[in-house]
């Protein structure tokens, strides 16, 4: 029987970047994000006794390269005597280019295995288990504005805010669709061992994380814009200066955040978030969503603008 389950990615307004533990993807810091609402994964699970080995469909492809990262995360969830697994997943949005596919993608994979081997297992479970394929997935089980805190030895996450309290609207400009270069592990790994900033990048962590969690209390947008994109220029920086440097911009991701300045200057409600890799993510409130949509779709090299609210976190949707 196939069980399916959907989960949205997440947009981290304050970051995670950085391994204290890399054999179990533990983070080295906490991180704020907001879960979406209308981009998804779906991403369905059905075991099958005969078959000797797991297989994966990624849009209806098979997909070789991600297969292991999936068999690790189903051994997490289901033990390692278990039955083999076909997974199918399909997304409707561009996968590993930055939006997050891994986070929906992981986030809904524990959530259909787990109710596929028949676990009741809490959220924060879930979370924990999706944490360890990949650390922004354990903010996808969650909706609203989820923070993940990283003092005890297992991760914490859980939502701070509902969506429906400040429905803020995500403008994601998306300016190249191909694969990245580095995965955002690799690259943790790269700027931890060889940034100058990276030390004072996780020194400085508990103070954004404050800064935005106060700001979300009191639905004050200009403090979140400013230590949003604080947090996420302070990231990338820490990537620039590693060895090789980490660069996943291009020239349209520039040109975009240049755009989201001016209409903030211009008294836009809008700030910009970046994370690995060239898009750019303009977070605005509802009424400015048309302006915001309407610039970023004419910056050139913007192949293409998705608009999402803020949702509610992965659920299973159908068994069949
Ligand atoms: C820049 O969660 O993809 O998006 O744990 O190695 O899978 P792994 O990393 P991943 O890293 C996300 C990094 C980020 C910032 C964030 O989402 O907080």
């Amino acid at each position: 029987m196939g069980v399916t389950a959907r989960a949205q990615p997440n947009i981290a307004l304050i970051k995670y970047w950085g391994k204290r533990d890399s054999n179990r993807n533990l983070p080295a810091v906490g991180s704020i994000s907001i879960t979406l609402l209308d981009l998804y994964t779906e991403m369905c699970v059905e075991f099958d006794s005969e078959s000797g080995h797991d297989t994966l469909t990624v849009n209806g492809d098979d997909s070789p390269a991600l297969l292991p990262r999936v068999v690790r995360c189903l051994d997490d969830v289901l033990g390692e005597n278990r039955s083999r697994a076909r997974v199918t997943s399909s997304s409707n949005f561009p996968i590993a280019a930055g939006l997050a596919s891994s986070a929906s993608s992981f986030a809904a994979l524990v959530v259909a295995a787990s109710a596929a081997a028949g676990h009741e297992r809490s959220t924060a479970e879930l979370a924990c288990l999706a944490g360890r394929a990949s650390g922004s997935a354990a903010r996808s089980l969650y909706g609203g504005f989820v923070e993940l805190q990283n003092e005890n030895e297992a991760i914490l996450v859980d939502s701070i805010l509902d969506g429906d309290a400040w429905p803020l609207r995500v403008v994601a400009a998306v300016t190249a669709t191909e694969a990245k270069p580095v995965s955002s592990g690799e690259a943790m790994e790269i700027s931890r061992k060889s940034s100058p900033f990276y030390a004072r990048w996780i020194e400085e962590q508990p103070m954004d994380l404050a800064t935005a969690r106060d700001a979300i209390a009191v639905r004050d947008f200009g403090k979140l814009a400013s230590i949003a994109e604080h947090n996420c220029l302070k990231m990338h920086s820490v990537m620039w200066a590693s060895r090789p440097p980490v660069v996943y911009w291009n020239s349209a991701t520039v040109a975009c955040m240049q755009a989201v300045r001016e209409l903030h200057e211009s008294g836009v409600g809008v700030f910009f978030t970046i994370d690995a890799g060239p898009q750019v993510k303009a977070v605005c409130l509802p009424d400015d969503e048309a302006r915001v949509v309407d610039v970023l779709s004419q910056v050139a090299g913007v192949e293409q603008v998705l608009v999402s609210g803020i949702g509610t976190g992965a659920e299973l949707v159908a068994s069949e």
